[in-house]
Parts: structure tokens; sequence; C-alpha cells
């Protein structure tokens, strides 16, 4: 397989290459296109020829003007001849470089790429080793999001959170912002009395500081898209010994004993895949507008309150995170074409953790959920679209673009698939060597192909022939159907959901006993839409689904309410997007009222309200669903 997958992939690279013959360069001596020196067509850098190793930030958060202001100094590793560092901005204001010696840089802003912002180039002596970069983030910054007291939990101090995946740390701290590139970092950060500030680093604190200023330090290497910062009114909770979780006053308490279980989960996958390599391993837990479930950010990971259900229900997103310990952080995608190999090998572990923290049917359940997600988004794109390829061509595109369930669960299933081929111990033992050899680099596709066929296959025809990688790397859809996952809990679910649909049992002679929201999901995603508006009814009467505290059953019950024009359910569905901005949620939602027609001024309107509380992330979503003009 080696030989054809390598052709692919220089055909690929090849495609990428902005090569001399570029057509009409926007400047003399400035690409048009980003370098793709290091293969990576969303950065400006080119690090084989000068590199980022060391970053140290001092910055001030101005929540005033909404802005972040300081300095970056970077240090460097420069190949010979190389006299150019070549930085990634986004909204940068860019006020002064000087290089280390002291004196004024000659530097320049390249022009406005879509996506990517403008490269910053600058000439370096013959002896710089290190440049300092003066700079404010622009009050809009995509990483960004500044929250005013009243959209925070405790409602008393303003809240400021980075997101930095995939390519915005270059909105708010100029740097070579590709995965392939990594550095150690520190930072001052400066803030206003009341809050307290934590980062991806050492040294995050667990007391207010009396002076506002608060010194981190990361001494592992790190790539730009892991830098991370939080700035609010933060309280600390230990878990254990090396575990413990950031929240607001008021949420504190209710996080610590939802992720009581953390600990156990560290235990669990270094028994498998080796030790943690980042020292402690804590939570923040951010306000609700967070875009995401949760972002991986090193030693610290961000954390939606949505996952917050008070039974634990829906910790597998710990178990992600922190698996991305492994897959993301030790072995890193060296571009986003290669996002699967973050987050299908963290799909892989998240469920192997899972299974160790309850059982096999436990994370079997997860994996049939993952599954149906991934049905629905391979028929979103019919057969044979090549972003249902594991390895993706994102150029000229917004990575965002690559960020779906292919990368996640398909990911999965090819890793899982190879696992039944091979037996769990040997299987295992590949992964672990995996991270072991990958530990602090990045890695390609096509590192992963080598590294499959030399380690695993290993000249087996027999095994080669049982597992089509190429077909699930290169190809589209899911190579012969992909592995067969059965469920007995799911079985039972599916009867009890086809006896109630089929009118032989009403909701009150339902047998529910034991589920969970695995199960719930389950049932109310099984369900062929539109139910009955009577019959939502009698099921909310008996469960009371409406006033679900868990976001992910309300979620799936809301888009019935939708489906079927329950409206006694519209007062939950505008409570529940102005309450929280994770965009998992909110995009389907929107969605299916923007798809219906009639519900359309009413998404309108929720919007209007909502809108202001969302991340750019969010908006940048739901804007183009309802066609917002703002
Ligand atoms: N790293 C991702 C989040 C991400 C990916 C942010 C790409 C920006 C660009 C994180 O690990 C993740 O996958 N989060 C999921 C939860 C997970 C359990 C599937 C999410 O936020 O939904
Ligand atoms: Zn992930």
């Amino acid at each position: 397989m080696a030989r054809i997958s390598l052709l692919i992939l220089f055909l690929l690279t090849a495609c990428a290459d902005p090569g001399p013959s570029d057509p009409e360069p926007a400047q003399p001596d400035a690409p048009k296109e980003p370098a793709a020196e290091g293969g990576d067509v969303h950065s400006f850098a080119r690090p084989d020829e000068v590199a980022m190793r060391h970053l140290d930030l001092d910055l001030d958060v101005d929540f005033e003007s909404r802005r972040l202001i300081g300095r970056a100094s970077i240090d460097l590793e420069r190949t010979k001849g190389a006299d150019r560092l070549w930085l990634d901005t986004h909204g940068l204001e860019i006020r002064g470089v000087t290089l280390g010696d002291g004196s004024e840089a000659t530097w320049r802003l390249g022009d406005e790429v879509e996506f990517l912002g403008r490269p910053l180039e600058i000439e370096l002596g013959p002896d710089t080793e290190t440049v300092h970069v003066d700079y404010a983030s622009a009050p809009n910054a995509g990483a960004l999001q500044w929250l005013e007291p009243s959209q925070t939990a405790g409602g008393e101090h303003p809240f400021l959170l980075t997101q930095s995946q995939a390519i915005f740390a270059r909105t708010w701290v100029p740097c070579q912002d590709s995965p392939a590139v990594r550095f150690t970092y520190g930072a001052t950060v400066r803030v206003p009395e009341g809050v307290m500030a934590v980062m991806s680093a050492g040294g995050n604190p667990t007391e207010r500081s009396a002076d506002g200023a608060y010194r981190f330090d990361m001494p592992q290497a790190i790539p730009a898209y892991l830098l991370a910062l939080a700035v609010g009114d933060l309280e600390f909770r230990a878990m254990g010994d090396r575990t413990g979780v950031y929240a607001e006053p008021p949420v504190v308490k209710a996080a610590a004993y939802e992720f009581a279980e953390t600990e156990e989960m560290m235990v669990a996958v270094e028994a498998l895949y080796g030790p943690y390599r980042w020292g402690r391993y804590d939570l923040l837990v951010l306000p609700s507008s967070f875009p995401f479930g949760g972002m991986e950010n090193p030693r610290l990971t961000f954390l939606t309150p949505t996952v917050i259900a008070g039974d634990r229900s829906l910790v597998a997103l710990i178990a992600h995170e922190l698996a991305h310990s492994w897959s993301g952080n030790l072995v890193t995608n060296a571009t986003w074409n290669d996002f699967w190999l973050n987050e299908g090998f963290t799909v892989y572990l998240e469920r192997r953790i899972m299974e160790e923290i309850h059982d096999r049917g436990y994370a079997d359940m997860l994996a049939l959920l993952g599954r149906q997600d991934l049905d629905e988004q391979l028929a979103d794109f019919g057969p044979g679209h090549a972003d249902s390829h594991l390895l993706l061509d994102l150029d000229g595109r917004d990575p965002d673009d690559g960020m779906t369930d292919v990368a996640y669960e398909k990911g999965y299933f090819f890793l899982r698939s190879v696992e039944e081929a091979v037996v769990r111990e040997r299987f295992d033992a590949f992964i672990r060597s995996w991270f072991e050899q990958g530990a602090f680099e990045s890695r390609t596709t096509a590192d992963f192909v080598t590294f499959f066929d030399k380690e695993l296959i290993a000249g087996d025809e027999d095994l080669a022939s049982r597992i089509d990688a190429d077909a699930w790397i290169f190809g589209p859809g899911l190579p012969g159907g992909g592995p067969a996952v059965t469920s007995d809990r799911f079985e039972r679910v599916d009867e009890a959901r086809r006896a109630w649909a089929a009118g032989e049992v009403d909701a009150s002679a339902l047998d529910v006993e034991g589920w969970t929201t695995h199960e719930w999901l389950r049932f109310l995603r099984g369900l062929d839409k539109p139910v009955s508006a009577e019959r939502l009814a009698e099921l909310d009467t008996r469960f009371e689904l409406t006033q679900s505290g868990n976001s992910e059953i309300l979620h799936a019950w809301l888009l019935h309410a939708v489906a079927s024009r329950y409206e006694a359910a519209y007062p939950a569905i505008e409570d529940f997007l102005t309450r929280q901005g994770r965009r998992k949620f909110l995009r389907p939602l929107y969605r299916a009222m923007a798809e219906s027609g009639d519900l359309l001024p009413m998404a309108k309107e929720i919007y209007a309200k909502a809108r202001p509380g969302y991340h750019s992330v969010s908006t940048g979503s739901v804007d183009t669903i309802l066609d917002w003009q703002g």
C-alpha cells in the first residue's frame, strides 16, 4: 500500500506548493500564498529557515478597550544563511519590532489573505537570536471572547477566554501558528482587580495575587494552537494530587463533584499508553458561551459548563480532552489536513478510558452514538465526497471546514477496525510506540502510513490483506461498512421505542429503569420526525424532558419540539439558546428552525437576543444558517 499512498501524498503536496511559477505574486518577495515549506498551507511561517523555539509574553489585559497589549519576545533557531523571520498575525496592531541587541528591526506586514491574516516579515541581523514584537490585539480578535459581568455565572466580574485552535493564536500572539512548530513559553499577565489569570502552562495560581500580575512557565514545547489564557473570577478546588478544577464560585462545587473521576481516568490511560508527561492536569469550567465542549489546552483543559449534568453522565468529554495529552498534544497533527491524527486517535483513547471507568458495553454505547453522527454527516456529504477522506485537502479553505465527524468518528472506526484485525494487545503496543516515538513532535498522515507499514504490517501479507488502510485514509465513506458494533442496552431501547412509536404501549408503560443519558439519546434520536405534538406531550408529561437539566438530552428533545411544532417547549428553546453558546447545540437547532420555514422568524428573534452572548466561532456558523445581516 505504501507506494500508492506515497504517490497520492506526493501529488497533494505538489499541488499545495506555491512554487516560483505562481502567477502574479502580490509583492516582490512576498508569497501570495502561505509558504508551504513545512507543508502547512495555513501558515506564513517558514520554520525550515527560522523557527521560533521560545516565546515570552508580557501582556496587559484591558477589558475596557478589549485588547491585549504588550510584547512577545521570540527566541529563534536559524538555519545557515536564513536572515528573515516569518510570523503569522491576524488583526494584530504591530507597534514596533526590536532585535535582541536592542536595535530597531526592519519589518513589513504582507497583504491580508482570507482566513489566514497577514505575514509579519522581520529582517534579522547576522547574530540575532531573539526578536521583540510590541503589539496589541484587535477588539474583535477571533480567539478572544470578552464577556460582560452579566454573561458570567457570578455576574460580578468580566471574563476573558481564548480559543486558539485551529488558526486563531495569531489573533492574540504574533507567532508561527502552525501545528508543526513547537516552542516553550513563559508569560507575565497583568489583570484588573477582582479577577485571576490562568494559562495552558505551569504556575497557575490558586489564589488571587496582590498586585494583579501572574507569572507562568511552560517548559514543555507546544504548538501555537495550544496557547491559552483565561481571566475571570475563578476559584480553585483540588480533586487529587495532580488534578483540580477552576470555575466561577457559583459553579466550582458542582464541577468538583462532576469531574471527580479525572484522576481515575489518568491512571487508566497511563496504564494503557504510557506516563502523563505534563505535570498537573487541571480543568477550567468557562462561562456558558464557550463555543466548544472542551479544548485540550495543555495542563488546563477548557470546558463548557453544559457537561455538568449532576450525575457524571457526560464525562466522556473529560476522557476525550485528557486523551489529547497523548494524541494531539504529545504527538501533534503536522497540518490541519492531518486533523484525524489528533481527533480520531483521541476518540479511540476516549472510549478505551470509558471502558476502563465503566465497561465495554458503556464504551460501545458511545461508539454507536458516534456512528449515528458519522452516518448523518456522510449522508449530508453524499457519496464520494473528498471531505469524507481521513486525509483532507483544506488548501485555500478555513481549517474549520475539516472539523467534521469524519476526523473524529471515521478516524475512530478506522483505528477500531485495525484493533479488531490484530487483537488488542498488539494494537495497544503499536499505539504506545506511536506516542513514545513521536513525543513532542508533529506527524503527517504520510508519517502514519510509514509507521503503520513498518510497525504493524511488517511484511505480514495476510494482515495487509485484511486492512485496507489506503481506502480508509485516502478514500471516501466507510470501507466495508465499518466495524460492526452491537449493544444489548441499545437493543432494549430500540424495542421500547418501536413499541411506543407503534402505539403498543403508552409513555406511562415505557420501562426506562436504569436508563442513562446514552439510552435517552438513543431513544430520542431514533424516533422518526415528526412525532405528533400530542405524543411528544405524552412523553413530556411522563418524563419532563422540556425541564431536563441534561444538555444533551434537552438538545435532542428540542429538535423534536421544532420538528413537531410542540409549542409547549418553545420557551425552553429560547432559554436553551440564550443561556449557552456551544456551537454543537446551536447549529442543529437554528438549522432545524430555519429549514422549517414557519419557525424562521422565531429563530431570528431568539438569535437577535442571544447573539451578543455568543463567541465568534458560533456566530460565524449561525450567521450563515440564518443568513444574518446583523
Ligand atoms: N480540539 C477539539 C476542539 C476543536 C477542534 C476546536 C478544532 C477548534 C478546532 C476538542 O478536543 C474537541 O474535540 N471537542 C469536542 C468534544 C469531544 C468530546 C468530541 C467538542 O467541543 O464538541
Ligand atoms: Zn478533540
